[in-house]
């Protein structure tokens, strides 16, 4: 009797371990990974460098799941170039389980509304490469900007120039007059981008003492085609006098030497900004002079970072490095083909 006694207890306790050992199996796995929810809205998939930054996204994404031991669902939204496509889709991801917002506006000056939406819902926005200006961006204090600073993108254009003339190994004075005859390639009108890579390109290069021709300014919208088409209306209007190229971004920059190539003209120093996969190519190619490295990994990572903080109420501020609290700001490289090798694309 004793040892039936006995033999139901250890019975029993036996059971209890059981149930306990699958409850707590249950357990963990309902908790160990926590799942964060990211809208991605980007003001058009048709822009090469946003697709770059796209890609960067997701491959920071899955780092981060690796690293931190999270489940990371990102959900992409195409703008098509129209705000109010975009609002749309903003509006309707503020009304799902989203944790965060991450925001490339298709017209940066309409930020106000879309803040206070998300504010309603307690749901923290990250502005990325189109910066709202700094009064929408704190309306509340769960907004945040990840970028880089567009004055030092023309600077460092700039740079090149003047090393490029300083060295004596490029002939940019071609018709020996002591001054560079130049066009410019602008971004987007009203863009950050545009207006500061324009202004202090030219600034760096005057300010080095090398003297200055504007032949002409155009905007090609950032767009290859429309740098190909102002181009051959440059090439038209000067010919051979154009000896220095300036483009606010590459794919402007690759639709000049697009032009120069069909026209079958020598193709002049010609300079971008971003460092995309085919703007290196070119680069290696020799068409393309320079380019100026904007950080779409780190400022990808960053973006992945700062979502994962705000989404799990964390403080941004251990995550990422930011600047007047809300900005996280990522510097730019130079590059030619002489460090194009010191430069992690991948
Ligand atoms: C990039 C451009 C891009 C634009 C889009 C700029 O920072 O240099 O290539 O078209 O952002 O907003
Ligand atoms: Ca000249």
């Amino acid at each position: 009797m004793r040892r039936i006694l006995l033999l139901n207890k250890i019975l029993i306790i036996f059971i209890f371990i059981i149930i306990f050992c699958s409850c707590d199996s249950n357990t963990y796995s309902d908790n160990a990974v926590t799942e964060i929810k990211i809208g991605v809205f980007l003001y058009t998939k048709d822009d090469t460098f946003i697709s770059t930054l796209q890609s960067n996204l997701e491959k920071a994404a899955r780092n981060k799941e690796i690293s931190d031991n999270l489940k990371i669902v990102i959900n992409s939204f195409d703008g098509k170039g129209n705000q109010t496509v975009q609002n749309e889709q903003i509006s309707k991801c503020l009304e799902q389980n989203y944790d965060v917002l991450c925001i490339n506006l298709v017209d940066r000056t309409v930020a106000a509304p879309i803040v206070d939406k998300a504010k309603t819902a307690d749901i923290p926005i990250v502005f990325f490469n189109r910066e709202p200006v700094k009064e929408d961006i704190e309306r509340w204090e769960k907004v945040y900007y990840v970028g880089a600073d567009a004055k030092n993108s023309g600077e460092k254009q700039g740079e090149i120039v003047v090393d490029m003339y300083n060295s004596g190994k490029y002939n940019l004075d071609k018709n020996g007059d002591g001054k560079i005859q130049y066009v410019m390639l602008e971004g987007e009108q009203g863009h950050q981008d545009t207006l500061l890579r324009t202004e202090y390109a030219i600034k760096t290069i005057t300010n080095a003492g090398i003297q200055l021709e504007k032949l002409a300014t155009e905007t090609a919208n950032w767009q290859r085609s429309q740098g190909a088409s102002k181009t051959s209306q440059f090439i038209e209007q000067f010919g051979d006098s154009i000896e220095l190229v300036l483009s606010n971004n590459d794919d402007m920059a690759l639709g000049a030497i697009d032009a120069f190539a069909s026209e079958n003209k020598k193709i002049p120093v010609i300079l971008g900004v971003d460092c995309t996969t085919p703007a290196v190519e070119e680069l290696r190619n020799g068409r393309l002079s320079g380019t100026v490295f904007g950080d779409f990994k780190g400022q990808a990572k960053s973006i992945i970072d700062l979502s994962c903080a705000l989404a799990l109420g964390k403080n941004p501020k251990e995550y990422v490095e930011l600047e007047n609290g809300r900005y996280v700001m990522h510097p730019y490289i130079s590059v030619t083909m002489e460090n194009l090798y010191k430069i992690d694309l991948k």
